[in-house]
């Protein structure tokens, strides 16, 4: 599974990027306004920082504005994806973006014939929101599931990339059912590899070594 920051801030970018664990990083606007830097300056310094996909969100609501801005995000790098929402004017841009050979992440997927849109439009990515599912109430997982059926009864190539993600958990379900990407606040990629007795554990190995003087020779 690819895995993704979710953020627009080149610091936390950079954190996650030192680890080598990081594929790609996702931006939206609530997140570029977050910063409180040029959204096209944050994007320039992320990409120097990670070689995979960094999708950079348009502003614009019409199909033309969503091309010009678009296009203007690709002249950054080539590992710019341009992030359109599923709207019929997104779904057009998306077209048309990708027939010119540009990535696109069609965002706000909320049910799995948009998803299926989205990938007859020819996108690259698709963003189901899990957590803002869960939080009204709905299954987000069930959702992603929902796709990878689709996808793969008629081999769509679009991959899915699992959005508002909130916790550990929502990793570990979106991995097993197969989601090609999951994109995560840094404070959430943080604890992906926590556990209580992980650090118990090396506590205890350390503790016994440092009673019975054991050393590991440098010759
Ligand atoms: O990048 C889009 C998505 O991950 C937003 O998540 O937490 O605002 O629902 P959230």
């Amino acid at each position: 599974m690819k895995l993704f920051i979710d953020s627009a801030d080149p610091k936390d970018i950079a954190e996650a990027a030192a680890t080598g664990l990081i594929d790609g990083v996702t931006t939206n606007p609530s997140l570029a306004a977050k910063t409180g830097l040029d959204y096209v300056e944050s994007l320039e310094q992320i990409c120097e920082l990670v070689a995979g996909p960094v999708s950079a969100e348009v502003l614009a609501t019409d199909v033309e504005g969503m091309i010009r801005q678009g296009e203007r995000f690709t002249r950054i790098a080539k590992n710019i994806a341009v992030k359109v929402p599923l709207t019929w004017d997104g779904l057009k841009a998306c077209r048309a973006l990708a027939d010119k050979g540009h990535m696109v992440n069609v965002t706000l997927c909320f049910q799995p014939v948009q998803a299926m849109m989205a990938a007859k439009a020819g996108a690259t990515f698709i963003s189901p929101f899990i957590g803002r599912l869960d939080d009204a109430g709905q299954d987000g997982m069930e959702l992603i599931r929902e796709i990878r059926r689709i996808y793969d009864n008629y081999d769509f190539s679009t991959q899915i990339l699992a959005a508002s993600i909130r916790h550990v958990t929502h990793i570990r379900d979106a991995a097993l059912a197969a989601a090609d990407v999951a994109t995560l606040p840094p404070s959430v990629f943080k604890t992906l590899i926590s556990h209580s007795l992980t650090d118990k554990g090396l506590a205890a190995f350390l503790e016994d070594a440092k009673k019975a003087n054991v050393r590991v020779r440098d010759t």
